[in-house]
């Protein structure tokens, strides 16, 4: 029988990038909406397991956004991740359901930590203000998940913690989108005006490490085959980064926008470096696959296509 695979987020960035993978035939996957299932509801969500029974949970579900996002509402980053997670994983665990991949950031890395990031540095320093609450609330679920493995070993409760993402069904608009696709945008609308000059916020040295999302895919549908021998939590990376500055000129580049930039250093830009170690990766024997301008070109025909349609 085709196992049951309960996906939270459906409609998110990586859950819509799931449920299109080719590997989800092989899975009878259940993706309520928020509006199906608020999984903010606890009682709805037991009832949920009761009635379903799933063989495998995947939980992308959250509040997720960029600086600007987590900044205007840290309440609701802190409240609405650390109730969503505790109650996908403790309605797992009292519904007896023994496998369960939670998705957690590299934004739970202490500010300070060396680059790059091992995950054993995790709760070892303090975290990074223009997040924190996101941060703590991705914590929390994540030693949720390790004591209820250590507890009981018949649950293969196991996070990955993929670097930053972008791709397909990502959000454009620019109250919460991420760097990749507010880059997209602000340089397509540069391009459209004709304007030469676009603002960065800092100064453009901040290294950030950026995935395509359909990559991610594919090690999260290898990681269910294969959750037995998983650690228990694992970086998802692809092992070197760029400076904010250059993100910006690889989509002037693929745009074939010819302007140039600007620098506002009274903006925050977060922390200096993000990078995540993936010598645990490297073991399991996965690596992504897209380079950064065949990503960068793929998101932009989907901005296009999707977006702007
Ligand atoms: N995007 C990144 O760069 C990135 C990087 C590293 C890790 N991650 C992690 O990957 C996971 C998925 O991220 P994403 O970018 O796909 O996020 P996303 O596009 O913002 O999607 C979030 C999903 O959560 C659902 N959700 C929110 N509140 C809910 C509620 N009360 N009940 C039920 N569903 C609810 C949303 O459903 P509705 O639309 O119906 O509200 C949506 O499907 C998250 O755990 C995130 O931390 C993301």
């Amino acid at each position: 029988m085709t196992p049951l695979l309960f996906l939270t987020g459906a409609s998110g960035m990586v859950g819509t990038n799931i449920r299109n993978h080719c590997s989800a035939k092989n899975w009878n996957v259940i993706a309520p909406s928020s509006k199906e299932l608020d999984l903010m509801d606890y009682s709805a969500v037991t009832r949920f397991y009761e009635n379903n029974k799933p063989n495998m949970v995947v939980h992308c579900a959250g509040k997720v956004g960029g600086i600007s996002a987590n900044l205007m509402e840290p309440v609701a980053f802190l409240d609405k991740n650390i109730v969503i997670g505790r109650n996908v994983i403790m309605g797992a665990r009292t519904a007896g359901v023994k496998n369960l991949l939670n998705l957690a950031s590299t934004c739970i890395y202490p500010r300070e930590a060396v680059n790059p990031l091992k995950e054993n540095l995790i709760l070892e320093g303090r975290l990074e203000p223009t997040n924190e609450g996101y941060a703590l609330a991705k914590i929390v679920a994540l030693r949720l998940c390790q004591y209820i493995s250590r507890e009981d070993p018949s649950f293969n409760y196991k996070t990955l913690i993929p670097c930053n993402l972008y791709g397909h069904f990502d959000k454009f608009d620019p109250l919460n989108s991420h760097l990749v696709p507010a880059i997209i945008q602000k340089i397509h609308q540069a391009k459209s005006s004709k304007e030469l000059s676009v603002e960065i916020w800092g100064n453009g040295s901040a290294r950030r490490e950026f995935m395509f999302a359909e990559d991610l895919v594919e090690a999260i549908f290898l990681a269910m085959e294969q959750i037995l021998n998983i650690p228990d939590i694992m970086n998802l990376g692809v092992g070197n980064d760029h400076s904010i500055k250059k993100y910006y000129q690889t989509v002037a580049s693929v745009l074939d926008w010819p302007g140039s930039f600007t620098y506002n250093t009274t903006k925050p830009t977060g922390m200096v470096q993000k990078l995540s170690d993936i010598s645990a990766q490297t073991k399991w024997g996965w690596q992504p696959k897209t380079s950064l301008e065949d990503g960068i070109k793929s998101t932009y025909k989907y901005y296009l296509e999707h977006i702007l349609k």
